[in-house]
């Protein structure tokens, strides 16, 4: 049962059928045309408070809606009211969890285009990538759903001695603090929910402050579907202000995370300051992801596969390729032909079906970005940058940009957007590359590209990485398919979307009965 296959992942939307697109379009207009407004819900009401505008990260000059942040006051109103509901959450079936869950994910579909429409405008997806969140969001909540109705059927019964009778099975730990990124503000916001839910545990959920709209409206479908606003509370705002309040509270069962590690270690350090019980953190952070070519790679498989995984998005994935280790005998076609790759990449608005490339999230990250290229324009060599465009005027924009380094020690950091470092290597040093790789202390992806066997099986023993590709580009797992996490500095090593991530939320209990 654990690898089971009898569920499927949502199909999305296919965009190229004119048929399929017209009707999503027309939503998409429409939704655009509306004002969101988001606000704290606390035990499934609706809390006013002053409100703050969402400005569309492509076009400075929108305001799509606004937000009313919640207060400490309202985080701790939230965590008593989940405290006292958690036992009868805890208690109900988990097969009645999991419809829950599988009802709010239909609602998603029902309602795609919308959702896609505030990812667009809100956290500045291109539609493709807008479609690819519905469907990952989707996905996680049936996902969890299946696995909620084998991890937590019931008592298994243990192998134990004549006249005894032991047993073992796994309930919720209380009430989940869930703090997602802006970078999946669908996704990976629905992704921890779901999990804590579907294992029986009550959620705070706290996300991202430039994504607060999309997180607005899935709640509101959660509840829609039937999930408690006692068990499933939505708390927008300041991460320290929220945090703050919530994190040394001992009725904190647990904390999910997805964001930067600076912040992972605030988290795990307040944890672990606190008095009263001992609890998990699941912390996902991002990666210094490297992607090793070497002579024998196709050359045009990787120019296509690099350009996706380290500028799709805008390169905003904890997954994306940061460094490219290209063999030095294929660097000169390899490059030539990434260079010629970049020149065709379209920057622009994400709404419109032609752009690759839509924004960076907000001000704070294109200046970080630009004060890098700044640095690496001393420091290294340029290989190519895309195109600017007109639009780019109107938002927080960076065009993608490569630049050729002498060593991955000129990176101290990870850098968060469309660059990308190269390294050109010898083969006789192929082991000084991943020893160089291991040694950042990031363990989230990373890519090779070969057409010989023995190099993945070394790839597979030496890389100190939690998701490995091989002659394919190195982002977007698919749930169910690729689960999903990091070791060292990456995370705590929990794989979203995998068969053994439920449990991280739960307690293992074991009864044993002298018959
Ligand atoms: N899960 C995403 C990916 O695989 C990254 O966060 O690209």
């Amino acid at each position: 049962a654990l690898y089971g296959t009898a569920r499927e992942n949502s199909l999305g939307l296919d965009l190229t059928d004119p048929q399929v697109l017209a009707p999503v379009a027309k939503r998409m207009d429409e939704v655009a045309a509306t004002k969101w407004h988001g606000k704290p819900s606390v035990g499934g009401a609706l809390k006013d408070g002053t409100a703050r505008e969402v400005r569309d990260p492509a076009d400075h000059s929108r305001v799509i809606g606004t937000v009313t942040d919640a207060t400490p006051e309202l985080a701790t109103q939230a965590l008593e009211r989940a405290t006292r509901a958690f036992p009868a959450w805890d208690a109900t079936h988990a097969a009645d969890r999991a419809a829950l869950l599988e009802r709010t994910a239909d609602l998603y579909e029902q309602n795609m285009a919308e959702l896609c429409a505030i990812c667009v405008r809100e956290a500045g997806k291109i539609m493709a990538d807008a479609v690819a969140e519905v469907r990952e969001a989707v996905d996680f909540l049936r996902y969890y759903a299946y696995r909620a109705r084998i991890d937590f059927a019931g008592p298994e019964v243990m192998p134990g001695p004549t006249g005894e009778r032991d047993e073992y099975w796994l309930a919720g730990r209380g009430t989940f603090l869930c703090i997602s990124p802006w970078n999946f503000p669908l996704a990976i916001f629905t992704g921890q929910i779901s999990a804590a839910l579907a294992a029986g545990n009550c959620v705070l959920a706290k996300p991202a402050e430039q994504t607060p709209l999309v997180a607005a409206r899935a709640v509101e479908l959660m509840h829609e579907a039937g999930i408690p606003g006692d068990v499933l509370h939505l708390l927008p705002g300041d991460g320290a202000a929220i945090g703050g309040a919530l994190i040394p509270d001992p009725r904190v069962s647990g904390v999910c995370f997805t964001g930067s590690v600076p912040t992972a270690h605030i988290i795990n350090k307040a944890l672990a300051e606190r008095e009263g019980a001992i609890v998990p953190l699941i912390a996902e952070t991002g990666g210094q992801n490297a992607m090793i070519v070497d002579s024998t790679a196709l050359t045009e498989q990787v120019v296509v596969d690099l350009c996706q995984s380290a500028f799709q998005s805008a390169g905003q994935r904890c997954s994306a390729a940061r460094v490219l280790f290209v063999q030095e005998d294929v660097a000169k076609r390899t490059l030539g032909m990434l260079a010629g790759a970049m020149k065709e990449l379209k920057v622009g608005d994400p709404s419109d079906l032609s752009t690759d490339i839509g924004p960076v999230i907000d001000a704070e990250a294109k200046e970080n970005l630009e004060a890098h290229i700044a640095r690496m324009e001393k420091e290294a060599k340029l290989i190519a940058r895309a195109p600017s465009t007109a639009q780019m005027e109107k938002g927080t924009f960076v065009a993608p940009v490569a630049f050729e380094i002498d060593s991955l020690d000129r990176l101290t950091q990870e850098v968060f957007g469309p660059v990308l470092h190269v390294v050109r290597y010898k083969a006789e040093k192929i082991d000084q590359v991943m020893d160089a790789i291991n040694g950042t202390g990031y363990g989230l992806t990373m890519g090779l590209h070969t057409r010989i066997d023995t190099e993945v099986e070394w790839m597979r023993r030496r890389a100190g990485a939690g998701n490995l590709y091989v002659n394919r580009n190195m982002i977007g797992a698919v749930v169910g398919v690729q689960p999903f996490g990091g070791e060292g500095l990456s995370g705590t090593g929990p794989k979203a979307g995998g068969p053994r991530y439920l449990s991280r939320f739960a307690c293992e209990r074991v009864i044993s009965i002298n018959t």
